[in-house]
Order: C-alpha cells, then structure tokens, then sequence
C-alpha cells in the first residue's frame, strides 16, 4: 500500500487557478488535488474586498471539510484581500497564496522597468503596494488593471485578432517605455501567454509564479512528492460541466488523466 499522501485544495474564481494546479500536479504527483471553482461569483477582479473575503473563508472551510490538508489560493485577487484572514481562519492547515512575481522581475530586469498585469481589486491592493515598495523601490513599474481579460478566459475565446490588438494597444507604452519584464499578476492570464508571448518578444519576458507556489506546497508537505494516488476531484459553485471540458481546450491533459469522478456541483 502506497504512503498517505496530502490532500491540497485549490480555488480561484474560475479556470485560473487551474494553471497553479498544473504545477502543483508536477511537483506533488502522488498527492490527491480538489480543485474548486467559483463559477457562480467570477470574476472576482471587480467585486469589493468583503465580498472575495467572505467566498474565501468560505471556500476555504468547506475544502477542509472536504479532507483537505493543505489550501492553496490560487488567485492574486483573494490573496490579496483575504489571505490573512484565512490562515487566521484555519490555523494549523497550511495556507499557501500567490502574488505577482515582483521579486523575481525586479531581480531580473535589465532596464529598470517592469509591468504588473492584474485584476482592477489587485491593482488597488494593499498588498501590491506593499510588495513593490519592498521588492522594487529602486524601479519604475508599471501597474496596468486589464479588466475582462479574466472573463476572455472563463468563456474560452483565447485566439481572436481583435482581442490581441487590444492587448497590443494596452502594452505599447510601458513597453515602449522599456519594460523588460512582464508579470502575469492574475492566475487567469497564464492561458493568454499565446496571445502575450509574441507581442513581448524580443523586448521583454513573461513572469508566472506557478512553478515557484507549486515548490512552496512541496516544502510545506508532510509527505513526499510520490505518496499518495494523484487523484483530482473537480468542484464548482455552478456549471461544473465546464471543468472537465475546459482542461482539454486549455491542453491540461495530464491533469485531465488524474480525474478521478465526474466534475460535481457544491453549494458553497
Ligand atoms: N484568477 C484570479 C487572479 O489571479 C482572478 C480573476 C478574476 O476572477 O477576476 O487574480
């Protein structure tokens, strides 16, 4: 009989947080995922700080409920306005969340000037500021709100000429500005990489911080990487159907493999 294995939960409003799951899938391969969306309430990047802090305490309780040993945050957004309160909420389940790649942008940059490309409440957070004044004194950044891009997403309409001449127009002055680093500061926007990727090359590169949230859940695992059966069970507050489906058009195979049941609806 194989070793026990965590149990990581792992929400975002939507599809997002799926690109976190991924990597985590890569680094825990023997550990069982529940992977929770918030199909009812997305997007998450327009709403007030009281409504994401209530879906999070929430979502997060009912995922222990679940079994879960371990919460990952897989949104910037709920990080943002909620991360505090639900390790507070939760003490002795380790809480793990996801921020902008400030750091590691900064530490990077040649030029001196990075983008962070966010949701309108991460744009206005706090914390942002908290995490640029601590990282990146010594640069210029760039702030840019891309509202609707999460929704892009959600409904799979990834390669229309019309959105990425948008997302050209929206970039042109902090690249012609010189940002030499862009940080992907909202889950969701990893799947735009097709569309971002050609409009940056050659003047800046795309910074994600899956991989590195995806080593924080090693370290914090009381197992090893392989215990465990690696099986994904996929919730969501409305439409769970959409799940299982999105993983194929967003070219998740791997984690498709892992499903262990039918996608199922749970009344959070
Ligand atoms: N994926 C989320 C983030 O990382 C939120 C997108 C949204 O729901 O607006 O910020």
């Amino acid at each position: 009989m194989s070793a026990p294995g965590d149990t990581i939960g792992v929400f975002d409003s939507g599809l997002g947080g799926l690109s976190v799951l991924s990597s985590i899938a890569r680094s825990l391969p023997g550990a069982d995922l529940i992977y929770f969306a918030d199909t009812a309430h997305v997007p998450y990047g327009n709403k007030s700080d009281a409504f994401i802090r209530d879906r999070v305490l929430k979502i997060g309780r009912q995922l222990v409920e679940h079994g879960c040993t371990m919460i990952v945050v897989a949104c910037n957004t709920a990080t943002a306005a909620a991360v505090s309160a639900l390790r507070e909420s939760l003490p002795g389940v380790p809480v793990v969340g996801v921020e902008p790649g400030i750091k590691p942008a900064a530490k990077a940059s040649k030029s001196g000037r990075i983008a962070v490309l966010t949701t309108t409440s991460t744009a206005r957070s706090e914390r942002l500021s908290r995490l640029i004044r601590r990282h990146a004194a010594a640069l210029a950044v760039d702030v840019l709100p891309c509202p609707g891009w999460a929704t892009r997403v959600e409904t799979l309409q990834l390669d229309d000429a019309g959105f990425a001449e948008d997302v050209r127009q929206h970039l042109a002055p902090t690249l012609a500005a010189g940002a030499d680093r862009i940080v992907l500061g909202c889950t969701h926007y990893a799947f735009l990489t097709p569309v971002l990727e050609p409009i940056v090359a050659g003047r800046a590169l795309l910074v994600d911080v899956a991989d590195a949230v995806a080593r924080q859940c090693q370290r914090l695992s009381s197992a090893p990487a392989t215990a465990g059966r690696g099986r994904l069970t996929l919730l969501a507050s409305a439409d769970p159907g959409r799940l299982p489906a999105a993983l194929a058009a967003l070219g998740l195979t791997r984690l498709a493999a892992q499903l262990a049941a039918p996608a199922r609806l749970a009344a959070v």
